[in-house]
């Protein structure tokens, strides 16, 4: 199958400046002064469970870390999720494999009022859109929990495949969490 051409510093060059947008959600380019509201957020001891990235709330310095090494991460696509009328919900991040014109997408409503509302699968499939029509990727993939129920839902919602278990994946307060892989290839995201 031939791909189209993918030129990763010009797709970085748009992405950074891209905003994407529904009737419903506004992905924008995450800026410095979301990052107070997600720390805060990042007390939610389930939040965190869910998101499996970081264990304790971070500090207001580790979070600018954090937003500092994503910026300086040519792989690195960093999207904030507000609703329709400006409200922050959360992020969203393509970590970009441009040689196997592959990414990994990491999405989290951190605001838990607002799960289950439909907010995560419609900005997840402004994502998936974007990877494949703006930056001809070929595939879309990420892994969740096992009993993360809620984003599997969303996923397959959004046309992700389960593709296996990953036994043992995490240790949750030291016990083994299975992971569920899962992924949208281009076929499937042309075939919709
Ligand atoms: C996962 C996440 C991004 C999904 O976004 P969302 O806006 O909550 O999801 P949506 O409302 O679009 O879709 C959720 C679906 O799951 C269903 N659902 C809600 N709670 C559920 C539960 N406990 N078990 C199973 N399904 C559930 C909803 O009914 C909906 O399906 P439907 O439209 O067929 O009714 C969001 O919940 C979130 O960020 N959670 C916390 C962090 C996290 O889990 N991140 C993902 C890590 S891989």
């Amino acid at each position: 199958m031939n791909l189209p051409a993918l030129d990763g510093n010009i797709a970085l060059t748009v992405i950074s400046e891209s905003i994407l947008t529904t009737k419903k959600v506004r992905l924008r380019p995450l800026q410095e002064s979301d990052l107070a509201q997600f720390q805060r957020w990042l007390a939610d001891d389930e939040l965190r469970r869910w998101l499996g990235s970081v264990n304790e709330q971070p500090s207001v310095a580790e979070e600018f870390d954090w937003y500092v090494s994503r910026r300086q991460d040519p792989d690195s696509i960093l999207w904030s999720i507000e609703s329709a009328d400006g409200t922050l919900l959360g992020n969203v991040e393509l970590r970009l494999s441009a040689l196997n014109r592959r990414a990994e997408v990491a999405i989290g409503i951190f605001d838990r009022e607002q799960w289950g509302k439909g907010y995560g699968s419609e900005a997840m499939r402004l994502v998936l859109d974007y990877a494949f029509g703006e930056l001809k990727l070929n595939r879309v993939e990420l892994a969740t929990d096992e009993e993360n129920t809620r984003a599997i839902r969303s996923y397959e919602k959004c046309g992700f495949v389960r593709e296996g278990l990953l036994r043992e994946h995490r240790l949750i307060d030291g016990r083994p969490v299975d992971s569920v892989a899962m992924a949208v290839i281009r076929s499937d995201w042309e075939g919709r």
